[in-house]
């Protein structure tokens, strides 16, 4: 079985398969762009909402009534992005991937079509509206792109391929917040423009997606049609010798004959399941926990309450490392493995934590000290993109084979964004009452997450979907009721450098 692994290390990246890899990941990068895209233009859209308001009646909203209407705009974003994350699984099942992609799309153009002609319409609530299903869209984003990639990457750059969803994630942010300088689109009359750009990758993507191939294992195993997925096995790999592929797939398929059609509360009953949807949540729970958005939404604030003199530079800076870091990842994750890098990228997060904590609360006596919040902001995102930021997002595809996987995508989604969420709404107060120390809550979170991770957590690297779910299976018949640590470790060994295939 190594033998075959060694023969034929190489064979398979063509450009077909690069192309279907881009044309997905369009999503990601909507998924980042309107994640990033509100916070230049609040300014102009506050006054939008008080102009509006006095139109209407003759007074102006309040500063609180602007505030409410604002964080209102920003957070339902998230509350789509709940809901659109939720109904993946539906989705996927009924339409499939690639077509499920398609129709999300015309969620893209509803939601930007609100945003863009909000001003014309002199309309704010056209504004709510719009983030409202541009969120829902995301939501959907970032389940199918993850899943669709997975589903039609070969086994051995599976990982660097599921980096591409987040590297797309971070260039969608460093987008957003160029345009968003007032020179380019961030100005008074221009900011429905820069809310509504997120049809433009919309229209590409729909243009680009009737070219590439439904997912061959959802046509294989979900469909039963066999010579359809060979069909598109045979283009993405660029030769015809896809028969070991078929066979893996097929083994899969079989397995999960007897349990076709996974539902949520399945997840968690069946013992098979319920350790990897743990491990998929906590994972999930993990990126968003860690603070990371606590920088990305208000990192201005935090680097002027660090005294730097210059903090929107210093923003465009950690958008920079963001994006820098993911790339090192794409090109460490299948040498170094899921599992290593985060907790590299964990531990390296809590070390940051600790020194902007340390930074923000002497910086007052020590005005050098605000060097040292840029290099631990710094630290913390590059931290970040090493494990964190990545990996969560595609390794639930990794830990579920196909009956399960769409209903476990659904929920470590939701639990994505729901935490994202909260984090995005309670930050503000929870920096209010903890001051220079609200970051040491980050930091407990990420040592417990470190130890969660070090000792649940398995290494998928460079194994088949049917060889990880086979890890799951064994670890829960050896101990069916409450599988106690060493039986995910034991179940499932460390990364093995040749992966195990199947016969
Ligand atoms: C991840 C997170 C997202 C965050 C981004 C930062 O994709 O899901 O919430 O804003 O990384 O790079």
């Amino acid at each position: 079985m190594e033998r075959m692994e060694e023969e034929k290390p190489k064979k398979k990246l063509t450009a077909y398969l690069l192309y279907c890899v881009a044309t997905a990941v369009f999503g990601s990068l909507q998924f980042g762009y309107n994640t990033g895209v509100i916070n230049a233009p609040e300014e102009k859209l506050r006054s939008f909402f008080k102009n509006v308001s006095s139109e209407r009646s003759g007074e102006p909203f309040s500063d609180g009534a602007t505030t409410m209407v604002w964080s209102f705009a920003v957070a339902i974003f998230s509350v789509g992005g709940m809901i659109g994350s939720f109904c993946v699984g539906f989705m996927v099942n009924k339409f499939g991937r690639r077509k499920s992609m398609l129709i999300s799309n015309i969620l893209a153009l509803l939601g930007g079509g609100f945003m863009g002609l909000s001003a014309v319409a002199r309309s704010y609530e056209m504004v709510i509206i719009g983030r409202f299903i541009i969120g829902v869209f995301c939501g959907l984003c970032t389940g199918l792109t993850p899943m669709y990639v997975g589903e039609i990457s070969p086994t051995a750059v599976r990982g660097a391929f599921g980096t591409l969803h987040q590297l797309g994630v971070v260039i969608g942010i460093l987008v957003a917040q160029i345009f968003g300088l007032e020179s380019l689109l961030g100005s008074d009359t221009l900011w429905p423009v820069l809310l509504a750009l997120t049809i433009l990758p919309a229209i590409v993507q729909s243009i680009m997606l009737p070219f590439c191939p439904e997912s061959p294992r959802y046509l294989l195993i979900s469909l039963n049609q066999e010579e359809e997925a060979r069909k598109a096995l045979v283009r993405l790999r660029g030769t015809e010798d896809v028969g070991e592929d078929i066979q893996e797939m097929k083994e899969e398929g079989m397995k999960m004959a007897m349990e076709k059609k996974v539902t949520i509360p399945e997840l968690f009953r069946s013992p098979n399941y319920r350790q990897p949807i743990i491990i998929a949540i906590i994972l999930q729970l993990s990126q968003q926990l860690s603070g990371i958005n606590a920088v990305f939404y208000y990192s201005t604030g935090i680097f002027d309450k660090a005294g730097v003199t210059q903090p929107i530079y210093a923003t465009i800076g950690a958008g920079v490392v963001n994006t820098v870091f993911t790339v090192v990842s794409l090109f460490l994750v299948e040498r170094a493995g899921r599992r290593t890098l985060h907790l590299i990228g964990l531990a390296g997060m809590a070390i940051c934590a600790l020194l902007m904590t340390i930074s923000l609360s002497l910086v007052t006596t020590n005005q050098s000290l605000s060097y040292l919040a840029i290099v631990a902001v710094f630290g913390f995102v590059a931290s970040f993109e090493m494990g964190p930021g990545p990996i969560p997002w595609f390794i639930v595809a990794e830990l579920f084979s196909q009956g399960p996987r769409p209903a476990a995508m659904a929920i470590s989604g939701f639990s994505n964004w729901t935490a994202n969420f909260l984090v995005g709404l309670g930050f503000p107060k929870l920096a209010e009452i903890c001051g220079p120390y609200v970051f040491i809550i980050f930091m407990v979170l990420l040592i417990f997450f470190f130890i969660f991770t070090f000792l649940r957590v398995p290494e998928t690297k460079g194994r088949t979907f049917d060889d990880i779910a086979q890890g799951f299976s064994a670890s829960a018949a050896k101990s069916p009721q409450s599988p106690g640590p060493e039986a995910v470790v034991v179940g499932l060994p460390e990364s093995k450098d040749v992966p195990p295939m199947s016969p």
